[in-house]
């Protein structure tokens, strides 16, 4: 199973605005749905999770499995959502249930996890024309140096465009 971190991102860096709120242009959460809803899973931060669930943007959210990430006992209750209290096990149950592609979602904090733990295999960015000049940025803590190949660029309309990466890993 590849594991492969997802986020739609601005120009200056940032996944979401000053107030914490992804505000990008329209259009660009139903793009980050369809390509979530076609992996058919998620993996999120509790932070991200409980900004989503009372929102009407959750509609256009579907995929099979979704897993928020918690150290914490959370009541997920009939939300539809599972709980994993680490990276590994998130991927335990997605490798289980016959998963190709786990999607990791976001938000920085689950983003700087996952890289940590040297568990992303591929980075799409969603670049998407605008920038925050403040705002939640992608990784928010330092990270090791990184080397990355670009596999594929797409444009999703005319402003913004869908970047596929591998995470190159050192040879031992
Ligand atoms: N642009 C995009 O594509 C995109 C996508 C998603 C989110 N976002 C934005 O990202 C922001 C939220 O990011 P955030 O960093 O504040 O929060 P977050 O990553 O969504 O959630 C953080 C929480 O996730 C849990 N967590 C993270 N790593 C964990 C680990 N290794 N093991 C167990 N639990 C772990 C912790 O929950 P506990 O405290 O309960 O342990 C932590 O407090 C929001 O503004 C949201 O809009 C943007």
């Amino acid at each position: 199973m590849r594991t492969t971190l997802f986020l739609s991102v601005s120009i200056d860096g940032f996944i979401a605005d000053k107030e914490g709120i992804p505000r990008f242009p329209e259009g660009a959460w139903q793009d980050w749905c369809a390509l979530v809803n076609d992996a058919d899973n998620v993996i999120a931060g509790r932070s991200s999770f409980e900004q989503l669930k009372d929102d009407a943007m959750a509609s256009a959210l579907n995929p099979k499995h979704k897993i928020v990430l918690s150290s914490r006992d959370i009541d997920l209750a009939d939300s539809g959502w599972q709980h994993a209290r680490s990276p590994s096990e998130a991927l335990a149950i997605l490798k289980k249930a016959g998963v190709d592609e786990a999607i990791v979602g976001g938000g920085r904090a689950v983003a700087h996890s996952f890289m940590r733990e040297k568990r992303v295999d591929h980075i799409v960015i969603d670049l998407q024309p605008v920038a925050f000049g403040v705002g939640t940025p992608v990784f928010g803590e330092v990270l090791d140096l990184t080397q990355l190949k670009r596999l594929d660029s797409q444009p999703l309309n005319e402003s913004a465009l869908r970047l596929r990466y591998e995470v190159l890993r050192e040879e031992k």
